[in-house]
């Protein structure tokens, strides 16, 4: 494989995307857009035992890590919770050093508290990767949205987006407004007012509204988030999902309203009819889901390479 000299990533480890700049944003979805893509990074971790540690459910995640490392030639552990010793009330910390003993190179880890990944990354002789920790990070995520806009767009550099919803639970909404705005988009924040946190606009928005039409205006690309019902507790968020969907359902009128040529995302899981309309996310033509969902495999890769020493090619 050709070497970059300029492969500006050099971390060991991926938490946040806070942690990056904007050559080590831009080398890490180029790795992960050709290098990854074209088969220059297959079997570049033979050997490798890459450790799974899921204490949080997950479809996409899971599965894109485990495949992402296969392809790279790792040997994949999935640690299972349930019938773990986490199960009888291990600590995280006790039980990722348990594993480290076993010396794993890469720990991907998901957890419901805040600042978990970086904490293991302190703990672990193994690389960390951070699969999402609560309601903060989820930066692999965001490579995966950035590359999938990048394939359909060519550049973000002045691309209005807008990310709506339930923006106080989403660690995908502040980890990818903060590389979208790293990679030069204008970002706008949209939410109903429960559900906006009081440092949004610290992600890199350039609007913060609740008024979902005055907020999607003239924008490219509109990300409906996912209602996190899970992590509202007992908390007065929301009404009722029927008055959710009048205000903030993303649908084909209010995409058109948005831009005649404006695209939709959503990280999935989606609550088909409340956030999005059924008819909107499956249609390829004006909905990412699909080519998102597809991006996680090429983006794990890279990132899983990366964190392990490995250089983009030119
Ligand atoms: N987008 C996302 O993180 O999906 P999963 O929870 O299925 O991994």
């Amino acid at each position: 494989m050709a070497q970059l000299d300029d492969f500006a990533f050099s971390d060991r480890h991926l938490v946040s995307i806070e942690a990056l700049n904007r050559p080590s944003a831009d080398s890490l979805l180029q790795m992960a857009r050709h290098d990854a893509r074209n088969g220059a990074l297959d079997g570049c971790l033979a050997g490798r035992v890459v450790t799974t540690l899921f204490a949080e459910t997950s479809t996409r995640t899971h599965m894109s890590f485990e495949i992402a490392a296969k392809r790279l030639g790792a040997h994949v552990i999935n640690f299972a919770i349930q019938g773990s010793s986490m199960s009888k009330g291990e600590s995280l910390r006790d039980t990722a050093r348990t594993l480290d003993s076993m010396s794993p190179d890469i720990v991907v880890v998901r957890h419901r508290s805040v600042g978990a990944a970086a904490f293991l990354a302190g703990e672990l002789r193994a690389h960390v990767v951070n699969a999402g920790d609560g309601p903060h990070q989820h930066p692999t995520q965001a490579l995966l949205d950035a590359a999938t806009l990048l394939d359909r767009l060519g550049t973000l550099e002045g691309v209005k987006i807008a990310i709506c919803g339930d923006l106080r639970h989403s660690r995908v909404a502040r980890s990818s407004a903060q590389l979208f705005h790293l990679l030069g988009a204008q970002v706008r924040l949209i939410g109903p007012p429960t559900l906006i946190p009081h440092d949004a606009r610290a992600w890199g928005a350039s609007l913060v509204t609740s008024d979902m039409d005055e907020g999607i205006a003239g924008c490219d690309v509109v990300m409906a988030l996912r209602i996190q019902h899970e992590r509202m507790g007992a908390g007065a968020y929301l009404s009722d999902r029927a008055e959710y969907r009048r205000f903030y359902g993303l649908d084909h009128a209010r995409l058109n309203a948005a831009k005649p040529t404006a695209l939709a995302m959503h990280p999935g899981p989606m609550n088909r009819g409340v956030e999005i309309s059924a008819a909107l996310a499956d249609d390829p033509e004006r909905c990412l889901v699909e080519a998102q969902v597809a991006m996680g495999v090429p983006v794990r890769m890279a990132v899983l390479a990366a964190v392990s020493g490995v250089r983009g090619s030119a």
